[in-house]
């Protein structure tokens, strides 16, 4: 069978948490194969803000993971023919990169390689509060086709706990992809 590749960027900003929930759920997804690259940044946000075991269980979670060095890798290819990226969290750094085509790491060739192809890129861009700069690069990977969706909650939904708060927005993230499957997220259902 022909699986649907999906590429998950997980880089050193604040929220690692909802970049193991976004591998836990796509791996849960029949068809769907996850091929994940992490910046050193993120071993360390993983670690601090998860704990030892998030990164064995998030490599757990995917058919393929690639050194953040390796720019040959296939994932860097725009004849790797794939559903879409997201990059959870998205530091500013990787941000600009993306901004900028500074395409020296395999998270930001990736995104890269997304953008040329015209294919989906999530960008789960996480600093606050924004400078210009920042806002400008957010500008410049929109409009190049990128779509930003900031790690920001939705109160609507009285989240009652971190953990319910963390996989609204990996569901949010991955149903941005428009896999051909049903919603993840909760819809709103209007007031009353
Ligand atoms: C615990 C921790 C939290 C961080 N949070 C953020 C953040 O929310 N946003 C951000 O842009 N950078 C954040 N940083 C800084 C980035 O990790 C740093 O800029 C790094 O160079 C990003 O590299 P990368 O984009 O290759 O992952 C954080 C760093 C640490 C150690």
């Amino acid at each position: 069978m022909n699986r649907m590749k999906v590429v998950l960027g997980v880089t050193g900003a604040s929220g690692a948490a909802i970049a193991v929930r976004i591998a836990e759920r796509l791996s849960d997804i029949e068809g769907v194969e996850l091929h994940l690259v992490l910046s050193p940044a993120a071993n360390r946000t993983l670690a601090h803000e998860v704990g030892a075991e998030a990164l064995p269980s998030l490599l757990r979670k995917a058919a393929r993971t690639y050194d953040h060095a390796d720019i040959g890798a296939a994932i860097a290819s725009g004849s790797f023919s794939t559903a879409g990226m997201i990059v959870a969290p998205c530091s500013m750094r990787t941000l600009a990169a993306i901004a900028s085509g500074m395409a020296d790491n395999l998270v930001v060739r990736a995104a890269d390689v997304h953008l040329k192809e015209r294919h989906r890129l999530i960008l789960m861009a996480r600093e606050t509060p924004l400078h210009l700069g920042h806002l400008r690069n957010m500008c410049a990977v929109t409009e190049m086709g990128a779509i930003v969706m900031p790690p920001v909650p939705a109160f609507y939904h009285r989240p009652e706990t971190i953990e319910a708060i963390v996989d609204h927005l990996a569901a949010r993230a991955i149903d941005l992809l428009a896999l051909p499957i049903a919603p993840l997220a909760k819809a709103w259902q209007g007031e009353g």
